[in-house]
């Protein structure tokens, strides 16, 4: 019997009792429910490589490859869709994205045309302090917004910025600097409908860059800084602290996530798998 515990914040749940590489259609569609009542789901205590990390992660949907390193190729090269977060350098060479510093709140890559609908992080090597990542449910994060605010965003769609990761990085390729409507990425509406639970929910990614279509710079930064300061305000938050062996899965559709900083002398090392999204976010 698979074991299914909330956290008893606003999103989350741990699941116990699963034997993942045998896991039957049945105790997946349990899983599955779980994850779209829940958002956030934690399974600890796992020993997982890379192909077992895979194949559960390919029981979602079609999986997305890593982005290819600054020496041309995949982080593992016959492992194309693992992408390694870490801060740990060999050989004078980063082995991982993300280094040890702060990521701020973002969904992942909402400034594609189909972002995908879940990632899986699984923790293999863990600081003893920060490092924690914390998940908000952003269908109460819309819910709770003043009803005068929900009727004017209806209809409005946003730009959401490929150019910086959520550690602030430049990606390669990309001017330091462009007008709001030259930035590159795409535009989704603020307010979208999760394809699965047909829930409404507060479609952000992030705020860097962030454009609201039509709008001038200065009036489109007035409405998102308030947008903002409300869903950072928000109580419907959970963090995730790591321990070696946790796989967490979160549905991308209707959380954000960020990362606390830790120290650089300590290692933290995870590996992670993203799941393509099929529909485009649609109100
Ligand atoms: C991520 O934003 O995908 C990584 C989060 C983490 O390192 O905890």
């Amino acid at each position: 019997m698979i074991k299914i515990e909330p956290t008893g914040e606003s999103l989350g749940a741990t699941i116990s009792n699963v034997d993942m590489a045998n896991l039957d259609q049945s105790a997946f569609d349990e899983i599955h429910a779980a994850w779209l009542e829940h958002l956030v789901l934690r399974f600890r205590g796992q020993t997982l490589d890379d192909t077992s990390l895979a194949a559960f992660s390919r029981r979602f949907g079609k999986l997305d490859n890593a982005p290819i390193g600054r020496g041309g190729d995949y982080p593992i090269p016959d492992r194309p869709e693992i992408t390694i977060i870490s801060n740990i350098i060999e050989d004078g060479k980063a082995i991982g994205g993300l280094g040890n510093s702060e990521a701020v709140w973002h969904s992942d890559m909402t400034y594609v045309d189909m972002p995908p609908k879940a990632s899986l992080l699984y923790g293999m090597e863990i600081p003893n302090t920060g490092g924690d990542t914390w998940f908000c449910n952003m269908y109460r994060v819309y819910e709770d917004l003043p009803e005068a605010m929900k009727t004017r965003i209806v209809g409005l769609r946003c730009k959401h910025d490929s150019t910086r990761t959520s550690s602030g990085s430049l990606r390669t390729g990309f001017a330091e600097q462009y007008s709001p409507e030259e930035q590159p990425g795409e535009d989704h509406p603020l307010i979208v409908r999760h394809p699965e639970t047909s829930r409404q929910a507060l479609y952000l990614g992030r705020r860097r860059n962030a454009y609201i279509v039509g709008m001038s710079a200065a009036d489109s930064d007035v409405l998102l800084d308030e947008i903002w300061d409300h869903a950072n305000a928000s109580p419907h938050s959970w963090a995730q602290k790591w321990a070696v062996g946790d796989l967490v899965l979160w549905d991308n559709r209707c959380t954000m996530h960020r990362r606390d900083g830790f120290d650089d002398a300590e290692r933290r090392l995870m590996h992670r798998t993203q799941v393509q999204g099929d529909i485009r976010p649609a109100t």
